[in-house]
């Protein structure tokens, strides 16, 4: 396709609508119509709405077929429609969310589940989704860490990376099962102040480039096609009108040649964030920050034509603009098949095939944290009678962001348990709900019969927490702990019977330290997907092993934000005075970020160096020997931290450099090498630039990240 002819020959409209995206409903109704809620009164017209660029919510090949059908027919230059939509953790066959994946510290795992979420959404007629989200969470309040890979920039960067190259493969213009990936929200969405999604984030260039930009860099090295700018102002200005943000460093910096596409409605926000007297002006201000794609809202339609007849913008914008998505579709193939991979057959055959069930299984087994065991687990496999109790027990817990999964086709725990213990007596009871405000004395008939089945039973799992839609979007909490009723529950559920397991369901990090107190075991299971209850009950019986590891820290009430690789202070914690912390908790929190047991135990010695000092072209070799010391097998995430002693910036107490993961026998012991160069101790510096500084570094290795013990050596 000449894509620079079929350019020349559009009409300004025409422009303006391929940088619109709608929902179906809106393209389709041929009539009045009401549109309600945030899509507010859009106020134009079919003539509009028959050109539109892309559409967003719609899924299935058949649906997604009759709408490209229903579009090519109006639309006068026959320029196909690309379809987008949130396959986040997965299409159809979900796994954890990414907050799990995340805990799993495996890139190539994440890699495969999104490779898989592809398969199904390209035959579910979807070209692009709106992922990875990779927004830096350091803040547990905030409902959207469910969505992300954790705190961490090194963790987030590899996962981000995997997660496009799972999606968009090696050959997105050939290969037909592979989707584009957008990653969002650009830029620091997590940063957002008191935890309060779409607040505002306030940080200076140095915490931005540092901490919270190297995993959406990591996407666009990846390759990522498009780039979601977030709600969040930064410094003052909100992303999708951020000039700096978006053409400074993500377009002209970073080299990014793909799509920016707004979120929801953000344009028309630009008037509540009080930057925009009215949808013209928000159309201007966006096209100058170079948003390509303006989501949910018709500032662009509605008056790109006025600032262009006023001067105020240039034809060449929106043809820049309009080149590059007429760019996507022609690498998607559209020009040629507009339906792409859309295929009810492959539909069929591939949604919740055996295999894409296995690898969810895999991925949530994986993402499993073991926090504390207390000799309770893994269950004997021979127990006669199981209490499963929970207000999350007894269904699929898919997560947020579910896209085409359903919580029926979910197994659940207590169907999962059944699967496994097929001999066994298994016996129910709901003990409460998962409201974070209930009061024990309100649902103490359900604690009673709660703590009735558990009395004689030979194992106990409480499954409590957060059920799917208290997490994600919108879904900030002041509080992170359980509730009153859950905290009871679990209490007189354990004085009747002490062989219990705490099963935490989330979708951020949870406070337990009053759990921690009272629960003999306690895994956290985040919002585990479409297997969650087969790989559960493999964990729990011990058919398979506990890696997952921490990949946010577990606060204390009222301590988040709290996040492992903070600044050094003057005035370090030292429990007591005048020092860094709270007066009425503690200053640690109750689990580290890469904190995670094993039915296994390991030995991980100190670090050698194999040398003690290094020059700028120079590299250092770290190592570690790792045993497996207990009586399973098991795999062990190893992690490398790095601190600089002293620089012209204030430097984290520790920054993960690296992790490799080990899979010991009993007895079986491994040496685990890490190779430290330069370029792990870059950073940007006193004078803006970004490079490593002179002096001592510290080396940490270990299987969490409040390690004490460390190597040294010298950049000379
Ligand atoms: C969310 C995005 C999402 C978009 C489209 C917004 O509300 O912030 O993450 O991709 O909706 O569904």
């Amino acid at each position: 396709m000449d894509l620079q002819k079929l350019l020349n020959e559009m009409t300004v409209d025409e422009k303006l609508a391929q940088m619109t995206q709608l929902v179906p409903q809106i393209i389709t109704d041929k009539g009045e119509g009401v549109v309600t809620g945030p899509m507010r009164n859009f106020g134009i017209t079919r003539q509009v709405t028959s050109k539109i660029g892309s559409l967003l919510g719609a899924s299935g090949a058949e649906q997604i077929k009759t709408l490209q059908d229903f579009h090519l027919d109006e639309d006068p230059k026959k320029i196909p429609l690309l379809f987008m939509a949130d396959v986040i953790h997965g299409y159809r066959t979900l796994y954890p969310v990414p907050l799990g994946l995340g805990a799993s510290f495996d890139e190539e795992l994440a890699e495969k589940c999104c490779a898989m979420a592809a398969k199904e959404a390209a035959a579910g007629g979807i070209h692009v989704t709106f992922a990875p989200m990779v927004d830096l969470a350091r803040d547990a309040r905030w409902g959207r860490c469910m969505e992300t890979t954790g705190e961490d920039p090194y963790l987030n960067s590899k996962m981000s990376a995997a997660m496009v190259r799972g999606f968009q493969g090696k050959d997105l213009e050939h290969e037909k099962d592979k989707i584009a990936a957008c990653v969002k929200h650009f830029a620091a969405y997590g940063a957002c102040e008191g935890g309060r999604d779409y607040d505002c984030v306030e940080l200076g260039d140095h915490t931005l480039r540092e901490y919270y930009m190297p995993a959406y860099k990591a996407a666009v090295d990846e390759g990522v096609e498009l780039v979601m700018t977030s709600f969040n102002t930064l410094n003052g200005i909100p992303s999708s009108a951020n000039k700096y943000l978006v053409d400074d460093i993500l377009r002209k910096e970073w080299g990014f040649d793909g799509i920016v596409i707004s979120d929801f409605n953000a344009f028309y926000e630009l008037i509540s964030h009080g930057i925009c007297e009215g949808e013209k002006e928000c159309a201007k201000k966006s096209l100058d920050a170079t948003s390509d794609i303006e989501m949910m809202s018709t500032c662009y339609v509605k008056f790109g034509k006025q600032l262009l007849e006023e001067g105020q913008i240039t034809e060449k914008q929106l043809d820049d603009a309009v080149m590059r998505i007429l760019k996507l579709k022609e690498k998607l193939g559209l020009f040629d098949d507009p339906y792409r991979g859309a295929n009810a057959e492959d539909e069929k055959k591939i949604h919740l095939c055996a295999e894409h069930r296995a690898l969810a299984r895999v991925a949530a087994e994986k993402s499993a944290v073991l926090l504390k065991n207390d000799g309770v687990l893994p269950f004997k496999k021979d127990v006669k009678k199981i209490a499963v109790i929970g207000p999350v027990a007894d269904h699929g817990m898919i997560g947020g962001w579910f896209c085409c999964g359903t919580i029926p086709e979910a197994v659940s725990t207590l169907d999962g348990i059944k699967n496994i213990a097929k001999d066994a007596e298994v016996v129910f009871a709901l003990g409460c709900t998962a409201d974070p405000n209930e009061e024990a004395a309100a649902v103490a008939d359900k604690i009673a019969e709660a703590k009735k089945i558990a009395k004689d039973a030979d194992a106990v799992v409480i499954c409590v927490g957060e059920e799917i839609d208290m997490s994600g979007e919108a879904h900030s909490r002041a509080r992170v702990s359980v509730s009153d009723s859950q905290t009871t529950l679990i209490k007189e559920v354990c004085e009747v019977n002490k062989n219990t397991a705490v099963v935490l369901h989330c979708g951020r990090p949870i406070a337990v330290e009053k759990i921690n107190e009272i629960a003999p075991a306690i895994i956290v299971y985040w919002q585990p997907g479409t297997e969650g209850g087969n790989a559960l009950a493999n964990l729990l019986f011990g058919e398979v092993n506990f890696e997952g590891k921490l990949p946010m820290t577990f606060p204390r009430e009222g301590q988040s934000p709290f996040y492992y690789n903070h600044l050094r202070t003057g005035r370090p914690n030292v429990s007591t005075g005048y020092c860094l912390g709270y007066r009425d908790i503690p200053y640690d929190p109750v689990y580290p970020f890469g904190y995670g047991l094993s039915y296994t135990t390991f030995e991980i010695s100190s670090p050698t160096l194999s040398g003690n000092e290094m020059t700028e072209d120079g590299e250092i070799t770290v190592t570690v020997d790792v045993k497996n010391t207990g009586s399973v097998a098991g795999i062990e995430t190893v992690q490398l931290y790095i601190n600089d002693v002293t620089a012209s910036v204030c430097r984290p107490v520790k920054e993960m450099k690296g992790y490799k993961k080990v899979s010991l026998v009993p007895g079986e012991e491994t040496s685990v090498t890490f190779k430290i160069t330069v370029d792990d101790l870059k950073f940007h510096t006193a004078s803006g630039k970004f490079e490593a500084e002179k002096g001592k570094f510290k080396v940490f290795v270990s299987n969490r990240s409040d390690v004490e013990d460390f190597a040294e050596f010298k950049l000379i």
